[in-house]
This record gives C-alpha cells, sequence and structure tokens, in this order.
C-alpha cells in the first residue's frame, strides 16, 4: 500500500517574520494550513499511513495533527534535532516506507489535483522514480528538468544555481514541482546519518542510471517560498476551489459570518469562521479572512491575507498585505503594499491610529511580532 512522507522541517527562512512563530507548513493557504491540504489529497488517492518529517517547531506541527485522528489518516513522525536535508529526512523514515513505493512532499506546496493519476503513471514507466514537474514561464527561481518529451525520462536534473537559459534568453522550462513517487531502491543512495540533498545528491545519479521519469502536473501548483508566493498561491487556490464549485458560488464564505448589508464583497474572497464585518466596507477583490475576525465600519480591503483572531478597527485600508494572527489595527491607518513587496505584519502587532505603512517598490514593509507601531513608515 502506497504511503508517502511530507517534508515538514526546514526554517521558512523567506517567510520571516511570519515563521518565527508559525513553522512554515502551518501556514494557512485559504484558511487551512498548507500541508494539512496535501494530505487531504493524498488520502483521496488512497493514502492511508503518512510520515511527517519534522525539525524546526516540531511540537507545534504534533499538536496540531497529532496522530492524524482528526484527519482520518495514520500519521507517524521521525524528528532531526537539525534539518538533515531533504534526502536525510526521507532516509530517517526508511522503516515505515521501505515495504512498497511512496510520495513524496516538500510540505510547502499548493496543489489540487488527482494524485492517483500520477500514481499510475509511475506504475506503468518501472522507474525508481518520477518526479512531477510544472512549466512556468520563468524557471529561473526553481530546479530545472531537462526530459525527454517523447519517453518522459528525466535526461538531467539541475538546480537553480546550475541552469542558464540558452544564449541568456529565458524561456518556459518543467521545473521541479516538489512532488514525487520513489520506490524503497531509493534509500540505497542515501547515506545515513548525513545531511543530504535529494535533489542534489540523489536525483542526478538516479537520472544518469535512466531510472527517473517525469511527470507533467495538471491543476494548479505554486510554492510558498516567499510572501508574494504566499498571497499569489493564497488566490490561485480560492480560484481553483471556487472553479469547481456549480458555477454560481463566487466567494467561499463560511455560514457564520455576520456580515452588514450595506457593506460590499469583490469576488473572489473567502471568509471564515464567526467573523463579523460591520457597515459600508469593501471587501475585495482577492481576500481570505480567517476565523474570528472583527472588522469595524467603512474599510477596505483587498489583495491580501487577514489570519485569525484579527481586530481591524474603522476607515482602515489595506491593500497587497499580509497580516498575522491577533493583529490589532486601530482607526484611520493605511497598509499598502505594491505588486513588488508587501506589507506583513507577523503576530500580535498592534498599529495605532492614523498612521500609514506604506511598501516602497524596492523593499517589503515588515513588522515583528509583538511589536507596537506608533509613527507611520514608508
Ligand atoms: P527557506 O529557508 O525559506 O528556504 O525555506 P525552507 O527551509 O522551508 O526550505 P525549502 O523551501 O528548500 O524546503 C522545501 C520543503 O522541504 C519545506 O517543506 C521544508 O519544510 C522541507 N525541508 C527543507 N529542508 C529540510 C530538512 O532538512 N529536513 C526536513 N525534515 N524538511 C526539510
Amino acid at each position: 500500500m502506497t504511503k508517502a512522507i511530507i517534508l515538514s522541517g526546514g526554517w521558512g527562512t523567506r517567510l520571516r517574520p511570519l515563521t518565527c512563530t508559525k513553522p512554515k507548513t502551518l501556514i494557512p493557504i485559504v484558511n487551512k494550513p498548507v500541508i494539512e491540504r496535501q494530505i487531504l489529497l493524498l488520502k483521496s488517492a488512497g493514502v492511508k499511513e503518512i510520515v511527517l518529517a519534522v525539525s524546526v517547531m516540531d511540537d507545534v506541527i504534533k499538536n496540531y495533527f497529532r496522530e492524524g485522528e482528526k484527519l482520518g489518516i495514520k500519521i507517524h513522525y521521525t524528528g532531526e534535532k537539525h534539518p538533515k536535508g531533504t534526502a536525510g529526512a526521507m532516509k530517517l523514515a526508511e522503516d515505515y516506507l521501505k515495504d512498497d513505493n511512496f510520495f513524496m512532499l516538500n510540505g510547502d506546496v499548493i496543489l489540487n489535483y488527482d494524485m492517483g493519476e500520477m500514481l499510475k503513471f509511475h506504475e506503468k514507466k518501472k522507474g525508481i522514480g518520477t518526479i512531477a514537474g510544472k512549466t512556468v514561464d520563468d524557471p529561473s527561481r526553481y530546479g530545472v528538468l531537462i526530459v525527454n518529451n517523447e519517453t518522459h525520462q528525466l535526461l538531467k536534473f539541475l538546480e537553480k544555481d546550475e541552469y542558464s537559459p540558452p544564449n541568456g534568453k529565458i524561456v518556459p522550462m518543467p521545473i521541479n514541482a516538489g512532488v514525487y513517487i520513489l520506490e524503497s531502491e531509493i534509500f540505497s543512495f542515501v547515506e545515513p546519518n548525513k545531511k543530504v540533498s535529494i535533489e542534489r545528491q540523489v536525483f542526478p545519479r538516479v537520472a544518469n542510471e535512466k531510472k527517473l521519469f517525469y511527470y507533467p502536473l495538471t491543476g494548479i501548483w505554486n510554492d510558498v517560498g516567499k510572501p508574494y508566493d504566499l498571497l499569489q498561491g493564497n488566490i490561485l487556490l480560492m480560484n481553483d476551489l471556487i472553479n469547481k464549485l456549480d458555477g454560481k458560488v463566487k466567494n467561499l464564505i463560511d455560514y457564520s459570518a455576520n456580515i452588514h448589508p450595506r457593506t460590499e464583497i469583490y469576488p473572489p474572497c473567502t471568509i471564515g469562521e464567526n467573523v463579523v464585518i460591520h457597515s459600508d466596507c469593501k471587501i475585495g477583490p482577492n481576500v481570505v479572512i480567517g476565523d474570528n475576525v472583527l472588522i469595524e465600519n467603512n474599510t477596505e480591503l483587498s489583495n491580501c491575507l487577514i489570519y485569525n483572531e484579527v481586530y481591524i478597527s474603522n476607515n482602515v485600508k489595506i491593500e497587497k498585505a499580509i497580516i498575522a494572527d491577533n493583529c490589532n489595527i486601530r482607526e484611520n491607518v493605511i497598509l499598502e503594499g505594491n505588486n513588488e513587496n508587501l506589507v506583513i505584519l507577523a503576530s500580535y502587532v498592534e498599529v495605532l491610529n492614523n498612521l500609514e505603512l506604506i511598501a516602497s517598490k524596492t523593499i517589503s514593509l515588515t513588522v515583528c511580532h509583538h511589536e507596537v507601531v506608533n509613527e507611520s513608515m514608508k
């Protein structure tokens, strides 16, 4: 029976300060942690047992999922005192996984597709591994896959710093989507008790043996490496979830939300449990609001993520921003990011009355957790 391992032990440095208080893989994507969404997709493909390879803030992840009772799937954990790298983490789970093939996922990718189809493809190819790839316009930020389009054989696996575009011209290429299916033979490629990268030290060797295949991923894909990816990924998944409904639904609004009739919602928006929005607000487009959020009168939100237990007072404008749990935003405040950079408030930030926090074109504007902002920042 196919099992799975999800890598959940990285530092998430590019998402700081959001990841100072929450591990990256518990960051919500349309109001559910990114790995919870992955676990549910694996469960739909028939997976019944999963290993979470945890390290940084492992206790927070264990407390959230426990043994998987809430999701109806068996969850095991492996731990690393210091992150052992992607293959090192996999090697630690060998005893759980060695009986059959298994899925391996980077715990920071947003997906929404039938993983059972990839499994069928893998079993037909009879390689040691299948790597899901996504073709993107600018592959320079990712590991690039050089493939034979007819046989689907993966000829070369090049990490970000090993790939240079032909004649310096950026062209669309399939990139490593961080989703694999592997046979247990893969363990023989990894030395135990060492920090080992599957991308740099294992896949190139398996590709040399012609036993690595490429599966073109259908459906949405986005990693949540940087804050802007997080916003884009939420919008992408929200649109995908809405499109898969009956066509009449334009927003995902929990039945418990209490929205004043003079407030307008511009789709697509997601609104979580027990949210109260008072009158004359404009919410949307591209807004995800978590649970237990209170928004007072005449406030405007667009292109932003508001996590749980946030308070937003009267006459506030928030655009291109991420507001983490328990923030408190007082009256007449403007928080404004732009297409290059967002305004990011970590958890428990308080922004006092009549302030403006505006990100510049070159740097994002970030406030660390528990800070009180008492003067405007640009
Ligand atoms: P950055 O520090 O911002 O690069 O993020 P990251 O540390 O999460 O690294 P990266 O994006 O490369 O990791 C991809 C996935 O693998 C994430 O889900 C990480 O949690 C996970 N991961 C990365 N390194 C390790 C590791 O050494 N051990 C484990 N268990 N997981 C890891």
